[in-house]
């Protein structure tokens, strides 16, 4: 196990919206470790998404503190926190939402600026190195309209780790992706988790889930289980039975929550 790298500590979050409260997160304590593939899974509404949002710094919660390598991201300043998210974090959503008049190429390169201590021409070497490693040579010069939904996806994932983020949060990366396209995103977040970077996914599909070595069930605005796994193998990534063991392990853990 490694070292926290994101702690949430009484983490609440209420909606406010035409004068009705909707208590969304209750408290979540949490403590989220470095090179880990985290996975929350929870039903629909549970506040899945508003964990995320709230622990990336993406939205305040209402009380609590998310502490990012001894910094607390409550009390930080906006414009702290925007650099924060373009230095440190990485953001993988189920629509690709890349820049429509940017190509593929482009969308990934643009924020690999932002990054700090590192060259214009070293930014188009990585964006380059990721293109290929998310198999988009073909098409990099293509706008996103003209890209296919899996192509997109891996577009929206090589953008997402182009500044080497610390942790990579995603939510429902594959929830509008066929199958196939489900398992290259998957198999590139494994990827990037084998190669050091934590994340941090929102799903609601077991087998999604176990790419994870540890998952989390989310109900009611808390944590009320936790599954841990080994770290998931890439080379058996296409084995049937490789994957339905961990499946029938994480189903196994649900049934006794009472899912
Ligand atoms: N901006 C918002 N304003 C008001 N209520 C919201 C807002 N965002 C989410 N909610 C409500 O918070 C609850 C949790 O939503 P969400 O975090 O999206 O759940 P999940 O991702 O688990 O499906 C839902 O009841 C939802 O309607
Ligand atoms: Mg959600």
């Amino acid at each position: 196990m490694g070292e926290v790298i994101l702690e949430a500590k009484r983490l609440s979050k209420t909606y406010v919206a035409d004068g009705v409260q909707t208590h969304v997160l209750g408290g979540v304590d949490l403590q989220l470790y470095s090179g880990d593939f985290t996975c929350i899974m929870g039903p629909s509404g549970s506040g899945k998404s508003t964990l995320l949002y709230c622990l990336s710094s993406m939205d305040r919660p209402t009380a609590g503190s998310v502490i990012f390598e001894g910094e607390d991201l409550v009390g930080a300043k906006e414009d702290e926190l925007a650099k924060l998210r373009a230095q440190r974090f990485g953001f993988v959503f189920q629509a690709a939402n890349l820049v429509s008049n940017l190509t593929l190429f482009e969308n990934v390169a643009v924020p690999g600026y932002l990054k700090q201590g590192r060259s214009a021409k070293q930014t188009k070497v990585e964006a380059e190195r990721l293109i290929a490693q998310m198999g988009l040579e073909e098409v990099a010069a293509h706008l996103p309209s003209q890209a296919s939904g899996g192509q997109k996806q891996r577009c929206a994932v090589a953008r997402a780790v182009v500044n080497e983020p610390a942790i990579v949060f995603a939510d429902e990366p594959t929830g509008a992706l066929n199958r196939a396209n489900s398992l290259e995103v998957l198999d590139l977040l494994s990827g990037m988790n084998a190669e050091g970077i934590s994340v941090l996914m929102v799903t609601h599909d077991v087998r999604s889930a176990v790419r994870g070595n540890r998952v989390l069930y989310f109900e009611d605005g808390s944590v009320r289980g936790e599954l841990e796994l080994p770290a998931w193998d890439a080379a058996l990534s296409g084995d049937e039975a490789y994957v339905r063991e961990r499946e029938a392990i994480a189903n196994a853990w649900l049934s006794s929550l009472c899912w």
